[in-house]
């Protein structure tokens, strides 16, 4: 699980993360050789178990380019993902002490630069956490920056989330954010795979949004998107599927203005309701369960 970072500002307690660190646009040093020996042993834990999960869950894209990342063996380095994402879609990876602001997130992903949380979760949050760390940033976002749609879709996304700013819109972006970078998922001839940072970072939701009975799974439409609302402190009621990262980016390449107004002026769906004809996705087939090792 894990906070958008446009829902900063929502949540009723203040952000974790030392901020006195931070300069002016959120940034700070990663110090990474402040991390103990504890925490790398405890984020190579996360990502075994986590890497043993995707086979047949986690989209092709992510799992091609988690392989040459090389991040499982202790806390990587920010700079060395830095220099391979540079080379691969001129994107970079940038520390940050935890949950940014709206404006500070949207300006750097303009700027195609991912905000990095530095500090990694504690022993006893190992399956669940309601901020994001280091692992959920890393290990849930980089990957799909090495692939060149989406390092495009993050950008845009960045660009318009500034004006969305200015047209008090950014409830509805956050929507989008939430049901496409954070939990969406594509449909594949082999069936249904996630792509989105908070699914593919929790063990948990990688097999409940895929294969449980309980969620509905719709086809992604915009405006049905930004019309629904969605749950922070729990798994997802629906997700959305999107055939490609092209149709993704495509749908959301228009000009928001008007559509902000429509969907400002039609009332919110519930989150687990379902449009007349609306079709459904079927779960996929239960996946043999994984040994754990924790
Ligand atoms: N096209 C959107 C706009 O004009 C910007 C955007 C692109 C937002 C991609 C999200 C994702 O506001
Ligand atoms: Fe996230």
């Amino acid at each position: 699980m894990a906070v958008a970072p446009v829902t900063y500002g929502a949540s009723e307690r203040p952000p974790r993360g030392d901020y006195s660190r931070a300069r002016s646009d959120y940034t700070c040093e990663q110090d990474w050789d402040t991390y103990t020996a504890a925490e790398h042993a405890l984020y190579a834990r996360l990502f075994q178990r986590q890497l043993r999960q995707l086979p047949g869950q986690a989209c092709d894209e992510f799992v091609h380019a988690l392989g040459p990342m090389d991040i499982g063996r202790a806390i990587p380095r920010f700079e060395d993902i830095s220099d391979a994402l540079r080379r691969s879609t001129r994107w970079e990876i940038v520390a940050v002490p935890g949950l940014i602001p709206e404006h500070a997130f949207f300006s750097l992903l303009a700027g195609r630069r991912f905000p990095v949380t530095v500090w990694l979760r504690r022993p006893e949050e190992f399956d669940y956490i309601v901020e994001p760390d280091v692992f959920h940033d890393l290990f849930g976002h980089v990957p799909l920056l090495f692939n060149p749609v989406f390092a495009d879709y993050m950008q845009a996304f960045g660009v318009g989330g500034l004006k969305a700013e200015g047209l008090h819109a950014l409830e509805y972006l956050a929507r989008l954010y939430w049901y496409t970078v954070e939990f969406g998922l594509i449909s594949t001839p082999g069936g249904l795979r996630a792509y989105g940072a908070g699914i593919l970072s929790s063990a948990g939701e990688t097999v409940y949004s895929l294969t449980s009975h309980k969620p509905q799974r719709l086809s992604f439409s915009l405006e049905r998107v930004l019309r629904t609302p969605y749950k922070i402190d729990d798994y997802q009621d629906s997700y959305f599927v999107i055939d490609s990262f092209a149709q993704l980016f495509d749908a959301t390449a228009p000009d928001f203005t008007p559509i902000y107004q429509r969907v400002g002026s039609a009332p919110e769906l519930p989150i687990n309701g379902r449009l007349p004809g609306e079709r459904l996705y079927a779960p996929n087939a239960p996946v043999a369960a994984v040994p754990s090792t924790s």
